[in-house]
């Protein structure tokens, strides 16, 4: 038989108390949405017996039927999925159960021997219904139930029986507890009264709980209604017996996680910048001293992010050449690798996640650490791995970003760069007088002037398939990440250059209408019109970007000049042109096709 492992990178959430499971379960999910949405389901446990509901699709045309048929058990799991490997259909939708359909399971991650597992249990008798690596899981806890283990036992022999990555929560038809086990993907507990929600984020079990228990990697747990008993596992360092350390506060508040008056959370995402780009600059965190003094005495400096934290790396780069006159490197996570044998004793690697999960960025600061490398992290989601990974964490405070375009994540990254590198600039207050003065543009460009403007901007360009964007400088940073954002929630082909590169191959592209958004500062002004009367000459509509309009701009966006903080401004206008466009496309801002926000597989 053909197996095609289907690789899972999810959210996964359980839960244990007092209320019907079904219904917390569908809203967890929903907050974990983010993560995937390809298909769902959900398990409740009761005395009723097993009811085990799944749907390919969004959870929100779930909801309704689940809902009406649920039991009222108090105990569950569920899962929304984002596909990589193997479709996204009903068969590969969690959660999976084992053959008597007694014990269920979600996974998030990847079970790399999952083949030979599979082929022996098959060998042992058991039926496979999908093309998952994750449903060797039941069928391994049904495997030890069979041979006389407790399901503790059972539980607790799969660090030893799984090679990969996993975040995994079981329960067993007749027993009390949910069974949960990490290791290289995040699940984290919320703490209530007497109810207990694991999960592979906090958002998800926010309005419900505001205490959270980090796990510890490969250390199985079993969680009840009065508390959480560790497991004897193959990788337990501590004894078993109930788990006593005391949960963590959880400093983000509800409104967070919730739309509030807004239609979708990337345009509450994209106004709350004002707020959280304030923040950030008017209470530095502590840490920039230390890595500040760690980037002082590097004898070479990587970036590393991926998507839109690539092009904060970038910012990065462009920051420390052209403030400091100091060389760095900015790569994608994914290259890292394949650069590292140049790393030498001293480098610094800053590596920059609004996840701190993603498993490109993650390995990256794996390879770096054991080649010697010190390594500092921007981070946004407190408590992620990479936290555990950098040896000095630099919050971004963002708050949660649950829309999957990266928006204030990626300001507030740009605006903790500007903080870090000034600690080491000569002029210390210049950094944090510039970005004030693109946190205070703000203000005026999320106007409702400004958002009809930019709503008759998208109007221009929504018949469109492809466009070009184009900069230099820390404007090519901004055309390049304005590139993805409507790249991945308007879908239009968009693509940034530098703009010495047009003649190089980009012009091949310009025909009669043409759309092409130019972005510039004061000091381009001059080059920018050049560049716009050479498009114009081969046919193209030119939309203009910065500070002043061009003689031939057919619509501007005044952004002011704020030096190299411009790029910090300069971005809103271009999200709200993505938000705008996706609308006039039809298309939802919030779950772009095939993406998902959080890419924990490699
Ligand atoms: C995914 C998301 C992007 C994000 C990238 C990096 O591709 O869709 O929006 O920029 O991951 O995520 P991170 O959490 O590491 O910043």
């Amino acid at each position: 038989m053909q197996y095609n492992c289907a690789r899972e990178m999810c959210g996964i959430a359980g839960y244990v108390g007092h209320r019907p499971a079904a219904p917390v379960l569908v809203d967890c999910l929903q907050r974990l949405e983010y993560r995937g949405y390809d298909s769902c389901g959900i398990a409740v446990v009761s005395d009723a017996g097993v009811f085990l509901r799944r749907s390919v699709g969004p959870i929100a045309e779930f909801r309704e039927e689940v809902l009406s048929a649920a039991p009222t058990g108090t105990i569950g799991l569920g899962h929304t999925r984002w596909a990589t490997h193997g479709r996204a259909d009903l068969a590969n939708a969690h959660p999976h159960a084992s053959c008597d359909g007694a014990v269920l399971v979600v996974h998030n991650g990847v079970i790399e021997n999952a083949f030979e597992l599979r082929e022996r249990l098959v060998r042992q008798g058991h039926r496979f219904t999908s093309d998952t690596d994750s449903e060797v899981v039941p069928h391994l806890l049904e495997q030890g139930l069979t041979e006389g283990l407790s399901m503790d036992e059972a539980v607790s022999k799969l660090p030893s029986q799984l090679v990969g990555s996993y975040a995994i929560v079981a329960v067993r038809q007749g027993q009390d507890e949910l069974f949960v086990l990490r290791k290289g993907s995040p699940l984290v507990v919320g703490v209530g009264e007497g109810e207990y929600f694991p999960a592979s984020d906090i958002p998800s079990f926010l309005p419900y709980a505001q205490r959270v228990i980090y796990l510890s990697e490969d250390e199985p747990f079993a969680i009840g209604r009065s508390g959480i008993r560790r497991l004897q596992g193959a990788g337990a360092s501590r004894p078993a017996g109930p788990y006593l350390e005391v949960p963590e506060p959880v400093s983000l508040n509800v409104e967070s996680v919730s739309k509030g008056s807004f239609q979708h959370f990337m345009i509450k995402e994209i106004m709350e910048q004002v707020g959280t780009i304030g923040r950030l600059l008017e209470s530095p965190p502590a840490t920039l001293a230390t890595a500040s003094e760690l980037l002082r005495g590097a004898q070479s400096i990587k970036f590393v992010g991926a998507g839109t934290s690539y092009h904060a790396s970038l910012y990065g780069q462009f920051l420390l050449a052209t403030t400091l006159h100091l060389d760095s490197e900015a790569c994608v996570s994914s290259e890292f690798q394949f650069r590292a044998d140049a790393l030498r004793p001293g480098a610094v690697v800053v590596a920059l996640s609004q996840s701190g999960e993603t498993a490109d960025t993650l390995q990256a600061v794996r390879i770096a650490r054991d080649r010697g490398a010190r390594v500092i992290a921007l981070v946004n989601s407190e408590g992620s791995s990479l936290t555990r990974a950098a040896e000095v964490v630099i919050p971004l405070r963002s708050g949660p970003e649950l829309s999957v375009a990266a928006t204030k994540s990626y300001t507030s990254q740009l605006v903790a760069l500007t903080l870090l590198v000034e600690r080491l600039s000569p002029d210390p207050m210049e950094g944090a007088r510039t970005a004030l003065e693109a946190r205070d543009s703000l203000l005026e460009l999320t106007s409702d002037a400004a958002r009809a403007h930019i709503a008759s901007l998208a109007h221009n360009l929504a018949r469109h398939s492809q466009l070009l964007l184009i900069g230099r400088g820390g404007n090519y940073v901004t055309a390049l990440e304005a590139a993805l954002k409507i790249k991945e929630v308007a879908g239009v082909a968009a693509q940034a250059f530098p703009g010495g590169e047009m003649k190089h191959g980009p012009l091949a592209l310009v025909a009669e209408g043409s759309p092409v958004i130019l972005f510039y500062d004061r000091s381009q002004v001059d080059q920018a019109e050049l560049a716009a009367s050479e498009l114009i000459t081969r046919g193209a509509v030119i939309y203009t970007v910065g500070p002043q309009p061009l003689r031939s701009s057919s619509l501007h966006v005044r952004v002011h000049d704020a030096g190299a903080a411009t790029a910090i401004s300069q971005i809103i206008p271009m999200q709200l042109l993505a938000y705008e466009l996706a609308k006039l496309r039809q298309l939802d801002p919030d779950h772009p096709k095939n993406l998902a926000k959080s890419v924990t597989v490699l």
